[in-house]
Parts: structure tokens; C-alpha cells; sequence
């Protein structure tokens, strides 16, 4: 039987238990209503170690005034017996008040990389990630702790708050796990009307036409947006942003130089619905 644990007391307790017990952990943090793209961590998570914990926490501090939080959609029954066929152990699903307490008041910001794309369209997103991500960390102090692509900046803002609070953890990154049509999976593909489904592909087509352009040699990153936006103009996604960065830095770039990894990450609208998906340029 799967454990579940309520708060990060019992996480730190239950995660010293299996640490004197000489096993390696590995830790899926999620919001869940999970896909296959969560349960593909779950899974090189038991690749990797002794035992797999999963968090399930839509985590509030991470969603802006106007955002999804209170339509967020949820299925804890359904997610668990996911968690259990994917390798899973102990899943970590705790009420709000139970990372958030009466008089909770401190926050990790992450600087250089949570700026620009989604740290800029969703102000806060990042610092509310980063601080339920280094708590998450901190309570159970896996060897690994595994995250999507799919995420593309979230993964390095995670990068850099384990590196400079040596938090000790090694960070996974996974690949984006999509649907056999090209959709990239996400737990926000519920909200989509047929239609919008329909039109949804538009964001992956684009990336795949900008791939196989830079493939045949074309690096101008303007020449690149533009294979993304025509698809999106298309299909009427309505754009939040189409950007060429470095695949390190996170900062914009204007050509791909030879041997250099950059990636070419989408935000779009598809009526109150805002999808995310992005792709490996080069390197
Ligand atoms: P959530 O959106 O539930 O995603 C949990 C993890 O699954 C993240 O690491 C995300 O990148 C990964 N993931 C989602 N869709 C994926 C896909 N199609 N392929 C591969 N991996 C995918 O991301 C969050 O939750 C939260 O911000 C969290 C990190 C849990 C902090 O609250």
C-alpha cells in the first residue's frame, strides 16, 4: 500500500527512517492530475534509486491573482493508483496550511534565470515554485530529485536554487512526454474545447518546422520565431511569447553559432487556456 503523508514533518521523519535504513530516495515533486509525463519520472525515478516519493500540492504561492488556482483540476483518488503502478512508495499530498501556516513568511527568489519569458508574463510564478520546490528539498533531502522539460525554464530556476543553496540533490531533467499527435502533455490540456485541441498542435508543428530549418542550415533566430509564429497566426493561438535563448543562460540570442545549444521556447493562449511547449535548437 502506498503511504501518504500530510505534512512536512512526517516527510522529514519518514525520509530519516529510510536514510538510516541506507536507502537512496528519489523525489517527484508535482501539482498532480497526472499523465504520462509525470509518471515517465516516477519511472527513471526508480531507475535511479532505492524509492520514489511524489508530492501532490497545487501549490498557491505559484499562481498569480487572475491564474487557474481554485480550477485547477484535481484527482488525488485516481493520481495514487497512478503513483503506485509508476513505482511510487509515499506521496507527499499535504492541505495548503500545512506548507503555508498562519504567519508564513519567507521566500526563495531565484534571479538570472527566472527572468524573461514566463517570469516575466507571470509575475511571482517562479518565486512561489522556487520556494515550495526548496522546501520540498529540505524536508526530504532526496539523491535525486526529477523534473520535466516540458518546463523548460522552471528546470533551470530548480537547477540554480539547489546549486546555490547546496541543497545537495542531484537535479534530473527529463524530455517532454507528448501525445501521439505531438501535443505536448500537461495537466492544462483538460480545459481545451475540441477545437482548441485541435488548433493546440499548431505550437508543436512550429517547433518541429524550426527544427528541421536550423537543421538545413538556417541559424538567424528572427528566421526561426518566425517558422513558430506562422503556425500559431494559423491556428489563431494567440501568442505570449516565441523566443530563441541559450540553452544555459536563458538569454535571448539572435543566431545559433556553431555546436551551440540553444532552445526555442512558446507560450500561447487558446481562449482563456495559456500552453507551454519548447524544443532543443542545435548543440
Ligand atoms: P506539474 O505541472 O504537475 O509538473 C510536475 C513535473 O512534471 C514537472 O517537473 C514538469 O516539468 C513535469 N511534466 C509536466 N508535463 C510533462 C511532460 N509532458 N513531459 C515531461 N515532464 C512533464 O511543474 C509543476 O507541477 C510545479 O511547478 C512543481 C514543480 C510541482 C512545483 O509546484
Amino acid at each position: 500500500m502506498i503511504e501518504i503523508l500530510k505534512s512536512p514533518a512526517e516527510a522529514a521523519r519518514w525520509s530519516d527512517a529510510l536514510r538510516q535504513g541506507g536507502k537512496t530516495l528519489a523525489l517527484v515533486p508535482t501539482m498532480g492530475y497526472l499523465h504520462e509525463g509525470h509518471l515517465s519520472l516516477m519511472r527513471e525515478g526508480a531507475k535511479r534509486c532505492d524509492v520514489v516519493a511524489a508530492s501532490i500540492f497545487v501549490n498557491p504561492t505559484q499562481f498569480g491573482p487572475k491564474e487557474d488556482l481554485s480550477r485547477y483540476p484535481r484527482d488525488l483518488e485516481g493520481d495514487l493508483a497512478k503513483c503506485e503502478r509508476s513505482g511510487v512508495t509515499c506521496v507527499l499530498a499535504p492541505p495548503p496550511e500545512a506548507l503555508y501556516p498562519k504567519g508564513y513568511q519567507t521566500y526563495v527568489e531565484v534571479e538570472g534565470v527566472s527572468k524573461g519569458l514566463c517570469g516575466d508574463r507571470r509575475p511571482g510564478h517562479f518565486r512561489g515554485v522556487a520556494t515550495v520546490v526548496t522546501k520540498l528539498l529540505a524536508m526530504f533531502r532526496p539523491q535525486v530529485a526529477l523534473f520535466g522539460e516540458k518546463d523548460f525554464q522552471q528546470l533551470q530556476v530548480i537547477r540554480a536554487l539547489n546549486r546555490d543553496l547546496d541543497l545537495g540533490s542531484e537535479i534530473v531533467g527529463m524530455p517532454i512526454v507528448r501525445e501521439p499527435d505531438g501535443l505536448a502533455m500537461s495537466s492544462r490540456n483538460v480545459y481545451l474545447s475540441a477545437d482548441e485541441r485541435g488548433r493546440a498542435l499548431a505550437i508543436s508543428r512550429g517547433l518541429r518546422s524550426a527544427q528541421h530549418l536550423q537543421k538545413n542550415g538556417v541559424v538567424q533566430a528572427r528566421e526561426l520565431v518566425m517558422a513558430v509564429r506562422r503556425e500559431l497566426e494559423l491556428s489563431q493561438i494567440r501568442e505570449d511569447y516565441v523566443e530563441l535563448v541559450d540553452a544555459q543562460t536563458l538569454l535571448p540570442i539572435t543566431e545559433v553559432k556553431a555546436g551551440q545549444a540553444a532552445r526555442l521556447l512558446v507560450a500561447g493562449f487558446l481562449g482563456p487556456t495559456r500552453l507551454i511547449d519548447n524544443a532543443a535548437i542545435g548543440g
